[in-house]
């Protein structure tokens, strides 16, 4: 695997190549990215994967400074794996020579909700930097994690409208054998949270099962989750259940008959905040 951190020597090493695949990271890598990276070695060759801890993203009180840095780490994880060709791994400078004045900014019924809501700039930040990305590594395809469900939509809303001439492919969520989504903020959960934290999946299998069993209406089933994770002690940012298509709302008649719908949650437990979501 070739280690580079400059655009003009990633550009070289890809001259030529019709079919790269790519999957971007912002590094502290466990198994979930290892499988997208398989996933994505199994759709283009070369394999090209990126780290990149991206400002952008980050609100003024979010954990762009505590987030994890672990290249050297990280780079022996990929060694072994043997899937990756190049890692692109470029300095702040490198990507950003310049104050980023320029930014892809998505429509507010997609980048302003759910996690848009509580995050007003990370989807901005995501697609800035991913265009970005995309733009450096030219990829054909590129693989994104449903955990980050919204994220995967917005970035496909981006390549659809910005014709950009990559197919986003989606890898399913990765869990621990007791259903925690793997994540890399999943390190900061002391001992008593770690054992907490499989609830927050637990509780979307429990929307799911309420939602087949249709005996309350999704306002019904979103409030009672919220409620049931407040009381185990979770600061709740939003438990919810939105069409897959365009995570909006589903109407009464829409829920009733049946639309494929997605649940989302975000609750923070101590200091770490937790993402998940489930199809139903
Ligand atoms: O999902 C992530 O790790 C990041 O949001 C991404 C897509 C690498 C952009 O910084």
């Amino acid at each position: 695997m070739k280690v580079v951190d400059n655009i003009q020597e990633l550009r070289d090493q890809l001259q030529g190549q019709l079919r790269v695949a790519f999957v971007p990271t912002m590094g502290n890598l466990h198994q979930a990215h290892l499988s997208l990276m398989k996933m994505a070695r199994q759709h283009g060759d070369p394999l090209v994967a990126s780290i990149f801890v991206n400002r952008l993203q980050f609100g003024p009180n979010e954990d762009f400074d505590r987030y994890p840095r672990t290249l050297l780490d990280d780079i022996a994880k990929m060694e072994q794996e043997r899937d990756v060709y190049v890692l692109f791994a470029p300095s702040e400078k490198e990507l950003y020579p310049e104050p980023q004045s320029f930014r892809v900014q998505p429509p507010d019924h997609l980048g302003r909700i759910l996690e848009g809501e509580f995050r007003p700039d990370f989807f901005e930040g995501v697609c800035t930097v991913v265009l970005k990305l995309f733009s450096c590594v030219q990829p054909k395809v590129a693989v994104f994690g449903k955990k980050d469900y919204q994220q995967l939509m917005v970035v496909r809303s981006m390549c659809r409208q910005f014709q950009l001439p990559v197919e986003i492919l989606a890898h399913e969520t990765v869990r621990e054998e007791d259903g925690l989504a793997m994540s890399s903020r999943n390190r900061f959960l002391s001992a008593e949270e770690r054992a907490e934290a499989p609830a927050l999946y637990q509780t979307l299998q429990r929307m799911q099962q309420q939602v087949r069993e249709q005996v309350l209406d999704a306002h019904q089933i979103e409030a009672q989750a919220c409620e049931h994770m407040r009381a185990r002690g979770w600061d709740v940012d939003y438990m919810a259940l939105r069409r897959q298509s365009d995570l909006l709302e589903p109407t009464a008649e829409q829920y009733a008959q049946g639309e494929p719908l997605v649940a989302l949650a975000a609750a923070r437990i101590g200091a770490t905040r937790l993402i998940d979501n489930l199809e139903i």
